[in-house]
């Protein structure tokens, strides 16, 4: 890492630390629980830690950043880009890997591809001194074991990938070595002038009335084509440059001193490269000005601009069309990635139903199974909450059945629970991607997610254990991605509406980050309890598969399962919003997390829900807490 100049590594920054980010979506509903997607997972899991987030393959680059003595804001900050320097070729191939991680379904191919050159090729490893989290015989296995799923279609796709990606790095890496040899060829005026020229833009109305030759600073910096040779021909002979302080400097470079009106504004390094070429210029040095800009791949990105500029695919069509039923809103979300104009429609049903779901402010406490009922945040008053719902009203109601229904009303009890259970872990399985991991629960609700699907293993994968329940009462169904799932007929059509929430919801794990906490408490809590234990004893009598009751019953609990996590969670980003806004900024947001929680209580409480929303007056009384 020492011999790497410093430039070098910030320029590569931007793809340094997106690396990896084409396997965050890879694991959704409309992939699992494919054999190969799981194996692709397992080894996103291990490049985010296995479990330590301080393993994370991201935060070790960052590491090896700061140690280099560069220091860069989160990825997703809005001035990313300009800190690290980025090239307009930098910017695209960082555009290219960050556009495959928001289509990985439509574009598994590629991303198999990419993961195999990008981390087989190592560059970033081979800048860093340090050794790869995957060995390339790892790669390689994954890599056979898809070409043995593969059709002719696909291995050509993925052959293409793999040839781009070591173009783009081939490119990349020789934009490198151009960087690093454009810069050791400036002369100390193109140093002087590439720092002013990063500098004109932001300095605004900063300058006041300080004139350099006969125009205000303020002009000519705001000037979109200053031109920057001239302008140091002009400064050099400045009396700001050539007054020699009581110091015996100038007062151009009195001004960065503490104290001064640029203070703070020059890196030490920039600081430098100023006070060698006030020396020179007053020690009577006048060298030629010659600028040489920073062109440092330049044609490269001009010639992929114009290939995209020229670029039309065919498969694409805009239409918004609202969808027909709840079972197209299905069909259409979990293939969200051919239906980008459902996504407004998605975002609008989520708030809908979220508003909607605060009827169970006022009436949740007589629920079955949840209680909505609101209550000022405290994280003592949460836990409070939770354990009394779990306790008093999923755990100890319970008694084993002295009578099992009828095998038909068993399966068809079963088939009712089965198309949440078949997009188990949706809700948050666009949480923690990359650019949002800052916070310690976006780290939490990743593990959850990562036990939903077993870190990888099919075994433990939460979907899998669905399938194996529906083989064990033979209901066979198209997988949930396909359009034949629309026409499905062995589950029934009222649960189709919580599922599409979920769905909608999770769209947005930005816009209802909240919403998500709350829910994620309320759907992991129902994994436990006396309706399980029931459904498990129904199971059993007949000789069906009851794996995915037995896993809920264990890793949700509220001691330390995802129900105990999924309330720490809660805790740990209202901890952060009181650090950061104060108390009257918690109480705003948890009651976002509540209505999050609602939203989920609002269809197991339908029942409830009916009651309250048929106008009988006096029986909707008596519901009020
Ligand atoms: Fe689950
Ligand atoms: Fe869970």
């Amino acid at each position: 890492m020492a011999r790497c100049p410093q430039a070098v590594l910030r320029q590569r920054a931007p793809l340094s630390l997106l690396g990896g980010c084409w396997l965050d979506m890879i694991s959704q509903p409309a992939t699992q629980p494919a054999i190969f997607v799981n194996r692709l997972y397992a080894q996103h899991f291990a490049l985010r830690g296995g479990g330590e987030p301080l393993d994370d393959l991201h935060r070790q680059r960052r590491r090896s950043l700061e140690v280099a003595g560069i220091d860069l804001p989160e990825i997703a900050a809005a001035d990313f880009l300009r800190r690290a320097d980025a090239r307009p070729l930098t910017s695209l191939h960082a555009c290219f890997y960050l556009a495959l991680s928001r289509l990985p379904a439509n574009f598994l191919p590629e991303v198999v591809g990419v993961h195999y050159a990008f981390y087989a090729l190592a560059v970033d490893d081979v800048l860093a001194g340090t050794s790869s989290r995957l060995t390339e015989p790892e790669l390689r296995n994954l890599l056979t074991e898809y070409l043995t799923f593969a059709g002719p279609d696909e291995r050509r796709r993925l052959r293409c990938a793999v040839a781009l990606t070591i173009r783009l790095e081939r490119e990349h890496v020789a934009m490198l070595r151009e960087l690093a040899s454009w810069r050791a060829g400036l002369s100390l005026e193109s140093r002087v002038a590439d720092i002013i020229a990063r500098h004109a833009p932001m300095a605004g109305r900063q300058h006041g009335r300080v004139r350099v030759g006969d125009a205000l600073l303020a002009d000519r910096f705001s000037d979109p084509h200053l031109e920057v040779a001239q302008f140091l021909r002009e400064f050099r002979e400045a009396p700001q440059v050539q007054t020699r302080t009581a110091d015996g400097i100038s007062p151009f470079i009195e001004a960065m001193k503490f104290g001064g009106p640029m203070f703070g504004i020059f890196t030490e390094h920039e600081a430098a490269v100023f006070r060698e070429w006030v020396a020179s210029a007053q020690s009577g040095e006048r060298p030629d000005i010659v600028i040489s800009p920073n062109r440092v791949g330049d044609a490269a990105a001009t010639s992929w601009l114009d290939a995209i500029a020229s670029s039309a695919p065919p498969d694409i069509q805009y239409a918004s069309a609202a969808p027909r039923d709840d079972r197209e809103w299905l069909y259409q979300l979990i293939n969200i990635e051919n239906f980008p104009n459902t996504l407004p429609l998605a975002e609008a049903r989520a708030r809908e139903h979220l508003a909607a779901a605060e009827l169970l402010f006022a009436y949740g406490a007589s629920g079955r199974y949840t209680d909505a009922s609101y209550f000022d945040y405290s994280a003592e008053a949460l836990f409070e909450r939770g354990e009394r719902v779990y306790w008093d009203k999923l755990v100890n109601p319970y008694r084993p059945l002295e009578q099992i229904p009828s095998r038909d009303e068993v399966v068809f009890m079963q088939t009712t629970y089965a198309l949440g259970s078949l997009i188990d872990g949706a809700w948050i399985h666009r949480m923690a991607n990359l650019g949002h991991r800052e916070r310690e629960s976006d780290e939490k609700l990743f593990a959850i997610y990562a036990d939903e699907m077993g870190h990888g293993d099919l075994r433990k994968n939460h979907i899998t254990l669905v399938h194996r329940v529906l083989a064990s009462m033979s209901i066979e169904l198209p997988h949930i991605r396909d359009e034949a799932f629309m026409r499905q007929a062995e589950l029934p059509d009222e649960l189709y509406p919580s599922g599409v929430f979920q769905l909608c919801m999770c769209m947005f794990p930005d816009t209802f980050y909240n919403e998500i906490l709350g829910y994620n408490f309320g759907i992991e809590m129902f994994g436990s309890g006396e309706f399980r234990l029931h459904e498990i004893q129904k199971l059993r009598h007949y000789g069906f598969d009851d794996c995915y009751e037995q896993a809920h019953l264990t890793i949700d609990n509220f001691s330390a399962g995802h129900t105990r996590q999924a309330a720490d969670i809660i805790v740990s980003f209202l901890d952060g919003v009181r650090r950061a806004s104060g108390e009257a900024a918690v109480q705003r947001e948890w009651r976002r997390v509540w209505r999050g929680y609602a939203a989920f209580s609002y269809f197991v409480e339908h029942k409830l829900v009916r009651q309250v929303t048929v106008p009988d007056t006096e029986a909707v009384a008596d519901l009020v807490i």
